[in-house]
């Protein structure tokens, strides 16, 4: 069976529909078929400051959520990224392979550090997409399902793949990244030309998973749109209109185009009501879902603990030969 792997920060509590659309979605489809990882990055959410015991709440709220949302125990390997020191050991040695120009290129980085200012950046922000490469390298991953703003760090991913394969013998898969066209940017419901981030300036246009269901039906129903009235699908002269529709169609399962006859006739008013029960009928049972994991933290981790053996007995395996490889002493 292929492997796939991915991972999800635990930075602010609840997931936001893009990552669920973007990611989560996929992470539940692929475990039907594959060898899945999935795990909750608390080592990457680190490179930003976090209160520990906020950490520690969001780390389980994560992993309640990914439940909730429908992965199965049974059938993925689901983990929290720090219980496998080896993540942080496969980066020391990735990081002496990744050139300093090829790290300074990275967007989320020049992003976020230029919003810091330097003084305020830390150089695990900086290192942060070679941890990242380290997540897939270790498992042997041959995709990795992720939103397009994780595609450059999967073609570093690859390179470095490649280049290690290169100087030291074929050691690592040189994973795929499996990013699904119409999901894989879901824009922020009040700005459509960015993308739905935790780290917008305003949360008016960020639909917070575990928000109360009117919370976020009020956000719908008060979405950017445009000063037409007719309901087409144009990403590039109606950007708002389409975001919703590209939502209605991952929540409905029907195409653009059976929408906008759909919406034949109606204005914007009837597709942001649609959506916003549309939405509330899938988030109603995933809160339930995810509060029953909340409310068993043994159990809970119980999974969690399950979850890092059987990626651990993955993890070591391929650590131990790129150790050797790279001239390591093998430990007595
Ligand atoms: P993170 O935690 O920022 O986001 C988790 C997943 O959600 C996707 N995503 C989106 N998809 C569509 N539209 C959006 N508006 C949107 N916002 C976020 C992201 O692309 C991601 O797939 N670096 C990663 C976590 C990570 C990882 C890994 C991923 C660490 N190690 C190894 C894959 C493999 C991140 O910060 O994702």
């Amino acid at each position: 069976r292929p492997r796939v792997l991915s991972g999800i920060q635990p930075t602010s509590g609840s997931f936001h529909l893009g990552n669920y659309l973007g990611a989560v979605r996929q992470w539940v489809d692929l475990q039907e078929a594959n060898d899945a990882f999935y795990m909750v990055v608390d080592l990457h959410a680190i490179t930003v400051e976090q209160d520990p015991a906020v950490l520690r709440q969001n780390t389980r709220i994560s992993a309640a959520q990914l439940l909730g949302a429908g992965l199965d125990p049974e059938r993925c390997t689901l983990f929290v990224q720090s219980q496998v020191p080896e993540h942080a050991q496969l980066a020391w040695v990735m990081n002496c392979l990744t050139g300093f120009g090829e790290a300074s290129r990275m967007t989320q980085f020049k992003d976020k550090s230029a919003k810091q200012g330097s003084d305020r950046t830390t150089v695990g922000l900086f290192t942060y997409p070679v941890l990242m490469v380290a997540d897939v390298l270790l498992y042997q991953a041959d995709a990795v399902p992720v939103g397009e703003d994780q595609r450059q760090h999967l073609e570093l991913t690859r390179d470095l793949a490649d280049r290690f394969n290169t100087r030291y013998g074929k050691t690592f898969t040189v994973p795929e990244p499996y990013i699904l066209k119409a999901t894989a940017k879901i824009q922020d419901l009040q700005d459509p030309a960015a993308k739905m981030s935790k780290s917008a300036a305003t949360d008016k246009g960020l639909v917070n998973l575990l928000d109360p269901a009117k919370t976020s039906a009020k956000k719908f129903k008060s979405a950017v749109t445009d000063t037409d009235t007719v309901v087409t699908y144009d990403e590039a002269n109606k950007p708002g209109v389409s975001n919703l529709l590209r939502i209605h169609s991952a929540l409905s399962g029907l195409s653009t185009d059976e929408l906008v006859a759909h919406f034949e006739g109606k204005m914007y008013g009837a597709l942001k009501t649609e959506l916003a029960d549309l939405f509330t009928e899938w988030v109603t049972p995933f809160q339930a879902r995810t509060q029953q994991y909340l409310d068993d933290p043994a159990e809970l981790d119980r999974v969690l603990a399950l979850g890092a053996e059987k990626a651990r007995a993955v993890a070591s395996e391929t650590l131990a030969e790129v150790y050797d490889r790279v001239g390591f002493l093998a430990p007595k």
